[in-house]
This record gives structure tokens, sequence and C-alpha cells, in this order.
């Protein structure tokens, strides 16, 4: 029988206070659900609504493409600097320690390579992205490709339904269809796209203009890196999406190749969280070096 005479009778009622209703911090992201929202949280810092992701799922089109030769000696010495990781399945579970305690996007698109056309993709089995206690998973679609953007379209659509299940959040990938300009009204489109389809994170590029493109998109974006620049440049360039709107940067190739990776994911981290300006960041970058 229950034990009634150790219950006792509360008195902290607080009438008259009301209780705190608060929003939620991140764009278009108020009506999830509670699981979604914790995820999001933790790969989106909610002092200042941003993050810094290190992208290294390069190897699953590229293979062992410079600065990925070697995850364990190239990339783990860099997970303690940043604020979410984003790679493949199979590089996460036999090179990311689970100790790292950091959230993990996880790549969840597969099917082709480099050396036959891009994009044939298929979606993982959402239960491994929950095995992976994955804070996100990462899809790619091709807007403006006539060959696959359908397929790609419906991956998303999949993924999100699949995410959803699970409170699993997706983030959209856009690959730059063949024949599309690389402009503010292809990469406007391409993620609204992928908001409109469902998901709650878009990763796109940096464009001239791109200040309209954050404004259409009803949810966070994040910016690719691309190929790698001079760091002085791609600090730059993380500085332009940042206060163009961009939530963060998902950065790879302008990390793990510079001559200093360590001392440029603190450096591009002071940028999105601190808004340094890009020489104030480049002073930061050499120090550190
Ligand atoms: C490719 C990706 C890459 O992770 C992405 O492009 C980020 O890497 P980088 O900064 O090297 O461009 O999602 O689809």
């Amino acid at each position: 029988m229950a034990d009634l005479d150790d219950i006792r009778d509360g008195r902290e009622y607080g009438v008259g206070v009301a209780q705190r209703t608060d929003g939620f911090f991140l764009k278009g992201s108020n009506n999830l659900d509670w699981g979604m929202k914790d995820r999001l949280s933790r790969i989106f810092n909610p002092a200042t609504g941003r993050t810094v992701m290190l992208a290294f799922d390069h190897g699953f089109i590229m293979g062992p493409t410079s600065g990925v030769e070697r995850i364990d000696l190239s990339i783990v010495p860099l997970i303690e600097h940043a604020d979410c990781l984003m790679c493949a399945r199979g590089v996460l579970r036999a090179l990311v320690p689970p100790t790292s305690r950091k959230p993990v996007c996880l790549r969840s698109d597969a099917g082709t390579s480099i050396l036959t056309e891009l994009n044939h993709n298929v979606v993982i089995d959402i239960q491994d992205a929950v095995k992976l206690n994955a804070s996100a998973i990462a899809v790619m679609v091709s807007v403006g490709d006539a060959a696959t953007e359908a397929e790609t379209v419906a991956n998303l659509y999949q993924a999100v339904d699949a995410g959803q299940a699970s409170g699993i959040p997706v983030m959209g990938v856009t690959a730059v269809g063949k024949d599309m300009a690389r402009d503010a009204r292809y990469f406007g489109l391409a993620s609204r796209l992928c908001a409109e389809n469902g998901a709650n994170i878009v990763k796109t590029y940096y464009t001239e203009g791109f200040e309209k493109v954050v404004a259409c998109c009803p949810v966070p974006i994040v910016i690719a890196g691309g190929k790698k620049l001079p760091e002085l440049e791609a600090l730059d360039l993380a500085y332009r999406a940042i206060q163009s709107g961009a939530s963060g940067v998902d950065m790879g190739r302008n990390v793990f190749q510079s001559e200093k990776p360590a001392a440029m994911i603190q450096a591009v981290g002071a940028v999105v969280h601190q808004g340094l300006k890009p020489a104030e960041a480049f002073q930061m970058f050499n120090d550190l070096k």
C-alpha cells in the first residue's frame, strides 16, 4: 500500500505568477515536437542561434580526398571545436569516438560516387539513424537536374516522414544542378523547395544577394564552404553568410585542408558565434597557428 503519510501538502503554487511560455529560438521551428527541438538545440547553440558544423562526409562520394585520408588523424582532433559533426555512418562507427558527446548530422543518402552520375541516391533506414543517436539526418536534393530532381525530392520527402516519426530533424542539402546558375535566384528556389518539402534545416551555398535566399527560406540555413580558399577568403565567406542571416556553416575542405585546421575551425567559430570581422578572425587564426 502506498505510504500516504509521507505526502506533504504543497505550498509553493506560485499563484498569480504566470507560467512562462517561451518561443523556440530557431526560425520556423516553434511548432515542432519536444524531441525535434531538443535535437536542434544540440546542433544550434541556443545562446547565439548558430552552429559550426564540421563536414567530413566527402569520402562517401569522393573516397580518400585530401584531408580525409585518415579521419582519426585529421578530423578527430578537431571535434572538440565543432558544434556538430556531419559524416556518413561507416566513418562514424569506425572512427568517431562515441565519447565525443557531439551531436551528429548523419549523411543519410547513398548510391553513387564521383565516378558515375551523382545523386541517384536512396535514403538509409531511419532506424539506423536512431541507433546512431543522430541529431539530424542530411539528404541531398538536385534541384534543376532533369535526371535526378524528382528522385531526390522524393528522397527528401520520405526522409522527412521518417524523421518526423522518430523526432529527428532533416537537413536538405542543395546539390547544384548541372545547368543551373549559382545565383541567388537558383539557391533561393532550391532552398525554398527543401523547406517546403519539410526540411528543418537547409544547407546551401553563399552567393551575392544571399540575404534574399535566407529571407524567403522559412527554416535555418547553413552554408557549405565549397572548394578550398585562402583562409582570409574563407573567413570572409563565412562572415558574409552570417551577416546575410545564415544560421551557421557546415564547412569541410576550408577547415580540414587548411594549413592549420584547428586554428581555422576556431577562427570560423569566432565569426559565427561572436561576429568577428574577417580581418579579426584571420588575426586569430594566425595567433592560434
Ligand atoms: C556535399 C556536402 C559536403 O559535406 C559539403 O559540401 C561541405 O563540405 P565543403 O565545405 O567541403 O563544401 O554536403 O554534398
